[in-house]
Parts: structure tokens; C-alpha cells; sequence
């Protein structure tokens, strides 16, 4: 079998989850391998809604191992809450593991997301306000506590005399907020340790042997291609590589490994936050495209900014991440609609133009988008269960898609439910296997 990565082909939100439980059937081990609980993945089953924000998406498989890798950011208040409400809910929780390099999100970085967000005013990015940019960027500047740290209280005391010497100068001097104490921080944290330990494993190692056994691994990644720290819409971005190659270093295996890249978009594009987006909708029919496909943040509860399916950046997508196949999801939103547009290049600000992403920024701030327009099929598709009984105009839209990407449209998502989603091939298939 296989290791088979699984990444957002936008801007976050595509129905990863989903897609990573349907393909969980069939695999051995899923691992999460970035992001924090910036996250908000859902699954659909048995008219029951589950959501996830630390937790990988396989964990509703009994018996499947679930890891969270070392490049994930982690929150421990809020993995120890996820953990609590699953046990309540009867899931087992025995193959879960934890990294011990994982790094902890710790309540000044919250306090610091905020209140960089509030010093940026109208710049803002639009965070999730969850701590995320700052703990990484502690990682980066070598400030921040890893899971492992926490298992140690001499180390977790040494660790944050050195982090807390920093950040409370910050808090006090930039921000005028009450310093944190050390020892109140430590013993919160030793309570989290209590809860975790259990659970902390070399993650890396446990990726290797399975896959060495011939086992599939699934790489879970979160948020989208567009909001990668390197290659995103900068600085409208996550502080984290969600793309493919990233999942490599966040797992601790080498790309050798990696035998697919799963893509998942959605047949139009939503994007919570701020920063450009040439194909949001204008007029009524944005949030008609919201209502319908039902867009609000499962992390924030926000409003998603809803556009129509933009090629030019989903090309890009598949280049990034060197995509093997695509999921579409959300089909269905779209069969209200007569017509739907798709944007196949973008025209810049010289009138000249491209179906490549720009590589310069102000080329993308101000990139208008050339549509073709294909026709609606105003069928509804429940009940639609393969490929042959999609109505004609639905399967010349994933057509379309794929000759402009040269690339496999693999599943198509008609409902929210787990059931609904058309697979063109064996889903063991799909995720490498015979
Ligand atoms: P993720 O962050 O990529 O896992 O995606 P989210 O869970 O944040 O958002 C995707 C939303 O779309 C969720 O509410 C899913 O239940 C829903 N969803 C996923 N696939 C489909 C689909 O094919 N059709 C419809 N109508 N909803 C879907
Ligand atoms: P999933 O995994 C959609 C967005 C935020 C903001 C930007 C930076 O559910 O697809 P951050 O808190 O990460 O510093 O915020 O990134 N964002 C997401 N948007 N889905 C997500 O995750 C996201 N995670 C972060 O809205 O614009
Ligand atoms: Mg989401």
C-alpha cells in the first residue's frame, strides 16, 4: 500500500474531512501533519455532524491508528476538550498518539494573536484568533514548548523562564497586559501533561514501520494551498506549509514515501478571512452560493466569501503540490444555478493576460477574472451514485476541470453525508492500493 497525502486545494474548508474518512475505510493510519485548531474538519454520518479540530478525521474507525505529527500546532486545552467529548461519545481512543515534538499553543500566544490583529486594524489577516501565528513563530525563533516539555516539570520551569522572559516584556511594554506567571503556567500545563502522556509516542517512527509493513497512511493536512506561508496569497495566509511537500517534515519521513497527493476543492471556492480573491461573487448570487452550500466557518462561525471555481489558481494548486488526482466536492450547491462560470485566466492590471498564477502580488491583488460560462443542470443529484447518472451538463463541468488541470477528477461530493460522494474508480484504489 501506500503513503497518500490529502491537501486543500484552495483556501481551506474544500471538505478534506470528508474525503480523508471516506478514504480512512481502507487505510491503516491517518496522521495529521500541520496546522492547529485554526482547523475545523466535519464529517457526516448517520444524520449526526462531527467536528474536528486537532483530532485527524480517522478517528471514527474503531481500531485505526490516528496521529497527530510533529508538525501540527497543538493546543492542549482544546485537544484535551476534543478528547473528553469523543470518550463521551463512546469512541475509541486507544490508537491515538500524539508527537512529543508537536509544539503547545500556550495562552500568550492567543493573547498575542489578538492583540496583533487588533494593532493591524484594517490590515488584519482575519486570523482565527487561535494562537496559531505566534506559536509557530515561536517554534521558528527556538522560544517555543513542545509537547515532550511538558512531560518534564524542570525542563517545562527552564523552558518558560526563557520564553516568558520575552513574552512578558511584550505583554507589558506593546500591549499594556498583566505579565503571566511562571509557576501558574507550569502547573496548568502539568495537568495537561497527566492527560497526554498516554498518548505521546515517536510519531515518525510509527509512520515508517507502517509503511515499511506495507501498510496505507493517510497524511492529513488542513487548511489550503492558498494560504501556505510560502506559496499562498502572502501575508493574507496561515503561519504553516499546508501543501504536500510539507507533509513529509511534519510527519518525519522522507518524501521517498509519498505515493500520492490528494487534492480536494470545491466546485466553486469560499475563503474566510482577508485578502484577495479575484472570483468572489458579486451581487445576490454570493449568498445565494452561501445558503445553498451552507458557508459558515466551523471553527469562527464566520461568513465564507463565496466565488465561483477559479482554474487559474487550481492549476497552480495542482503544481504545488504535485497532485496525482482531484476531489470535487460540493457539486450539488451548484445545481440551482442555470449557468455556472468558471475563470480560466486571469486578466492584470497591464490588460495583457494569463492562465499561470502570478508570481508577483500586485499582479494577483488586482487580477480580473476571464470566465467561461457552461451551463447548469438544475437537477438536484441526490441520489446520484456514479458517474453515468450525473446529469450531461455535470459531467462536461468535471470535464471541463479536468482537461484545463490535465488531471483525474477521482471523487465527486453530492451532499454532506458520507454516502454521497461519487468515486470514478475503487475507492482502495484511489488511495493506492490494487
Ligand atoms: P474541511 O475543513 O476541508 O474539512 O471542510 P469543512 O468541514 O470546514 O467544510 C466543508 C463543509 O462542506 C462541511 O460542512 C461538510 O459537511 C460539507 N460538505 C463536504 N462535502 C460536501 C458535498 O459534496 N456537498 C455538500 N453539500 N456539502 C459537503
Ligand atoms: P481548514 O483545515 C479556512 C484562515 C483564517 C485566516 C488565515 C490565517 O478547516 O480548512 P490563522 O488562524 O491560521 O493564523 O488564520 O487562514 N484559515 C482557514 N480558513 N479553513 C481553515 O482550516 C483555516 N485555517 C486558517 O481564516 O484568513
Ligand atoms: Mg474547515
Amino acid at each position: 500500500m501506500a503513503g497518500i497525502v490529502i491537501v486543500g486545494a484552495q483556501w481551506g474548508d474544500e471538505g478534506k474531512g470528508k474525503i480523508v474518512d471516506l478514504l480512512a475505510e481502507n487505510a491503516d493510519l491517518v496522521i495529521r501533519f500541520q496546522g492547529g485548531n485554526n482547523a475545523g474538519h466535519t464529517i457526516v454520518r448517520d444524520d449526526v455532524k462531527w467536528k474536528f479540530h486537532l483530532i485527524p478525521s480517522g478517528i471514527l474507525y474503531p481500531g485505526l491508528k490516528c496521529a497527530i505529527g510533529n508538525g501540527v500546532v497543538i493546543d492542549p486545552k482544546v485537544l484535551t476538550g476534543e478528547l473528553d467529548d469523543l470518550r463521551a461519545k463512546g469512541i475509541d481512543l486507544s490508537g491515538l498518539r500524539i508527537s512529543a515534538n508537536a509544539h503547545l499553543i500556550m495562552p500568550y500566544h492567543m493573547l498575542l494573536d489578538h492583540a496583533g490583529e487588533a494593532r493591524l486594524g484594517k490590515l488584519q489577516i482575519g486570523t482565527t484568533r487561535r494562537g496559531i501565528g505566534p506559536a509557530y513563530a515561536d517554534k521558528a525563533a527556538r522560544l517555543g514548548i513542545r509537547v515532550q516539555d511538558i512531560l518534564d516539570p524542570k525542563i517545562l520551569r527552564q523552558k518558560f523562564e526563557t520564553a516568558l522572559a520575552e513574552k512578558n516584556r511584550v505583554l507589558e511594554l506593546v500591549y499594556g497586559a498583566e505579565p503571566l506567571e511562571i509557576e501558574q503556567l507550569a502547573e496548568r500545563m502539568e495537568g495537561y501533561a497527566v492527560r497526554l502522556r498516554p498518548y505521546v509516542a515517536d510519531t515518525s517512527l510509527l509512520v515508517e514501520r507502517a509503511l515499511r509493513a506495507g501498510q496505507s497512511v493517510l497524511l492529513e493536512g488542513a487548511q489550503g494551498t492558498l494560504l501556505d506561508l510560502d506559496h499562498g496569497t502572502y501575508p493574507f495566509v496561515t503561519s504553516s506549509n499546508p501543501t504536500a511537500g510539507a507533509a513529509a517534515t511534519g510527519i518525519g519521513i522522507g518524501p521517498t514515501r509519498i505515493d500520492q497527493v490528494i487534492g480536494v476543492a470545491k466546485a466553486y471556492v469560499t475563503r474566510v478571512g482577508e485578502g484577495p480573491f479575484p472570483t468572489e461573487i458579486e451581487g445576490s448570487a454570493q449568498a445565494r452560493v452561501r445558503e445553498l452550500g451552507a458557508e459558515y466557518g466551523t471553527t469562527t462561525g464566520r461568513e465564507r466569501r463565496c466565488g465561483w471555481l477559479d482554474l487559474v489558481a487550481l492549476r497552480f494548486a495542482a503544481r504545488l503540490n504535485g497532485l496525482t488526482s482531484l476531489a470535487l466536492t460540493k457539486l450539488d450547491v451548484l445545481s440551482e444555478f442555470d449557468e455556472v462560470p468558471v475563470c480560466v485566466r486571469y486578466r492584470l492590471p497591464d490588460g495583457s493576460e494569463t492562465d499561470e498564477f502570478p508570481a508577483h502580488q500586485s499582479d494577483f491583488h488586482h487580477a480580473r477574472p476571464v470566465y467561461e460560462i457552461l451551463d447548469g443542470w438544475r437537477d438536484p443529484l441526490d441520489g446520484v451514485e456514479e458517474l453515468a447518472a450525473l446529469p450531461a451538463q455535470a459531467r462536461r463541468y468535471i470535464e471541463y476541470v479536468e482537461a484545463a488541470l490535465d488531471l483525474e477528477v477521482s471523487m465527486i461530493g453530492t451532499g454532506a453525508e458520507r454516502e454521497r460522494v461519487i468515486t470514478t474508480r475503487a475507492l482502495a484504489g484511489i488511495a493506492g492500493g490494487p
